[in-house]
């Protein structure tokens, strides 16, 4: 038997807290009673509905680690037809989501997974999870606009965190500066947007890692699984209690 909001979240249907008020708002049911905050169940043998639909049953979780290319967007689906990043693992046949999200045009370093509860916990604001970009911009950054970028940049949904950021090579020739930067937050486009508020329009991105996993070995469209150490080392970065197997709890 395990708390109904664990449950939920590791049904990948929505965080914890957020499984905890769909309870207390009466939306879950457990083999057709209408469950209290509090309440276990045994995700096994009985039915347990969010808004009158069956939740799915855990599956066993599997964790990817994805070298994404440009041209490949970040969801599970598309209404348009677009390529998704899931065309690139075709033989995963578990219900795998990006942990967040690559721009279309962004490549590197994306997780995915069917475990809901890491993939919340790890995209918490509050866990600060740091994600290393290497951005080609156009121009050279004078010494102010590094600081900005470093101490906090002003965009219109709000000041962004320190950033660490260091200029790894300016080439003359092209008229471009490569540059290493490391936030903890994930605004949409955050990174495009930092470099254009100071000045600098990003000719190419590349996420090169992603809570202190890089994506060494593993080429462009290519993927592989995480090892089980690795999995530990995220479930503690997100706070959350092992479970099974190696975790405990
Ligand atoms: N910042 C961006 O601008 N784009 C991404 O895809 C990720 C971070």
């Amino acid at each position: 038997m395990e708390r109904l909001q664990k449950i939920i979240s590791q049904a990948g249907i929505a965080s914890r807290r957020a499984a905890e008020k769909m309870i207390e708002e009466g939306r879950v049911t457990v083999d057709g009673v209408v469950a209290s905050l509090g309440a276990q169940a045994d995700a096994a043998s009985q039915t347990i509905c969010v808004d009158g639909e069956p939740i799915r049953k855990a599956e066993a979780h599997v964790y990817f680690l994805l070298n994404k290319p440009k041209g490949y967007i970040s969801t599970a689906k598309d209404d348009r037809g677009r390529k998704t990043v899931l065309d690139l693992l075709p033989e995963v046949d578990a219900r795998i989501y990006p942990v967040g999200r690559l721009d279309n045009g962004t490549e590197g370093l994306l997780l995915l997974t069917n475990d809901g509860e890491l993939m919340n916990g790890l995209l918490h604001p509050a866990r600060e999870v740091w994600k290393t970009y290497v951005a080609q911009v156009e121009g050279q950054l004078a010494k102010p606009e590094l600081q900005m970028l470093k101490s906090g940049v002003k965009l219109e949904d709000g000041v962004t965190a320190p950033a660490k950021v260091r200029v790894l090579d300016w080439n003359p020739k092209s008229g471009r500066t490569k540059l290493e930067i490391s936030i903890h937050e994930g605004k949409n486009r955050q990174v495009r947007r930092m470099c254009e508020a100071v000045g600098h329009s990003v000719q190419a991105l590349k996420r090169t890692e992603f809570a202190g996993l890089s994506l060494s070995g593993v080429k462009r469209g290519e993927h592989r699984a995480l090892s089980a150490d690795e999995v530990a080392y995220l479930y503690e970065l997100a706070d959350l209690p092992m479970r099974g197997g190696k975790r405990k709890g």
